[in-house]
Formats: C-alpha cells, structure tokens, sequence
C-alpha cells in the first residue's frame, strides 16, 4: 500500500510525529510505502468558501496544499498527525482537511483506510472525546475506513511521550495494516 502521512505538529520532533515514526516503522517493515507530508512546514492557506471548486474542481488557491491532493489521490491509506489543540486538531491539520472541499467526491470516492495518531498533554478519560469523534464522524462524510486510533493521552513533551505505552501502540498499529 501507498500510505501518506500528514503530519500537523509545528514541532518537527514532537510528541505526535514520535508517534508517528513508531507508526511508520511498524508499516514500512510490512513493506509499506510511506510518504511522509509535514503539513505545519509547507505553505498551505485555510480554505476561502468561495466554492468555485463546486466541491470537484479546480482550487482557487494555488499552494502547497496540491501536492497534498496529488498525494492522497494515488493512495490507499492516510494518517492523520496532530497534536491536541483545545480538544480538537492542529489548526494546520484542520486546513489541509478543509481543503478537502474542492476533491471531496474525488477523495471519497477512493474508500481510503485511515487512521489518526494524537498526543496531548492531559490524561483524562475526556481530553480525547471530541477529537475522537470528529475523526469519526469524518471518516463517515468521506468513506474513510478507519484502521486504527493512537491517542496518546499524557504525551504532552517528548519525554512523557518515549515513556508511553503509545509508543508502542503505534507501531503495532503500523504492523497491523
Ligand atoms: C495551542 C495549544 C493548545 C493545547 N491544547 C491542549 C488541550 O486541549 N489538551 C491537552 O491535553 N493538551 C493541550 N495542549 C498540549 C499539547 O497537546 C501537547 O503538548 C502535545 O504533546 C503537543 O504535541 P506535539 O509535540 O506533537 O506538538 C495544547 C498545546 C498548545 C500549544
């Protein structure tokens, strides 16, 4: 499988990209192709609502965000990166899936597997309810199937995060797909 990896954390080396090595480890010894897009590090512009895309067309905007697209639409599987920002994702995570709009039916269209991979701070039973659900609900409006959630509760630095159990949650997830 061809799997993108789209990573929303300003910080390169982070809690959630930690999780997503273990993750991408776990599915390159599979035999996985992985190609891996730091979304926080590329020049991509929130989505302008001025639908003249009519949701499967042409993008008003011209930046970084088509090689995104390119990349998710000759794949079979996407990972979503982010880490917990007021209880949802990253801003520059959020951008990327808002410009979803203008290759929605495209996107849909294509059943991708998916999964999302979290790191937040807290470690209570809540901190990752709303994110949870959000990814949920959005792999039902796009056809995802969802493979797998890492929400790495109590992973608020890089530190917390190596003495996890989600480290190793991760890459289990990798060798499971
Ligand atoms: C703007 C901002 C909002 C945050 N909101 C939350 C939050 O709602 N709950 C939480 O537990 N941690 C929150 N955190 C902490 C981060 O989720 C946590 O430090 C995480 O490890 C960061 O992941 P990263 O290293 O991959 O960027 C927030 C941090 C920032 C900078």
């Amino acid at each position: 499988m061809k799997i993108v990896v789209i990573k929303g954390s300003p910080r390169k080396k982070g809690s959630s990209n930690m999780l997503a090595e273990q993750f991408i480890k776990g599915a390159a010894e599979n035999g996985h192709r992985i190609v891996e897009l730091d979304a926080a590090h590329m020049s991509i512009h929130p989505c302008l609502g001025c639908s003249s895309c009519g949701m499967n067309g042409e993008c008003a905007i011209k930046d970084d965000n088509s090689h995104i697209r390119d990349e998710l639409l000759s794949a079979d599987m996407a990972v979503f990166v982010t880490p917990v920002y007021y209880f949802g994702m990253s801003a520059q995570l959020k951008m990327v899936i808002d410009r979803f709009y203008s290759y929605t039916i495209k996107l849909s269209s294509k059943h991708l597997k998916t999964a999302l991979i979290t790191a937040a701070w807290d470690s209570d039973d809540e901190v990752m309810l709303y994110i949870k659900e959000h990814y949920k609900k959005l792999c039902r409006y796009m056809n995802f199937t969802d493979m797998g959630m890492v929400l790495g509760k109590g992973c608020g630095t890089p530190s917390m995060t190596a003495v996890s159990r989600h480290m190793e949650e991760a890459y289990i997830l990798g060798r499971s797909v």
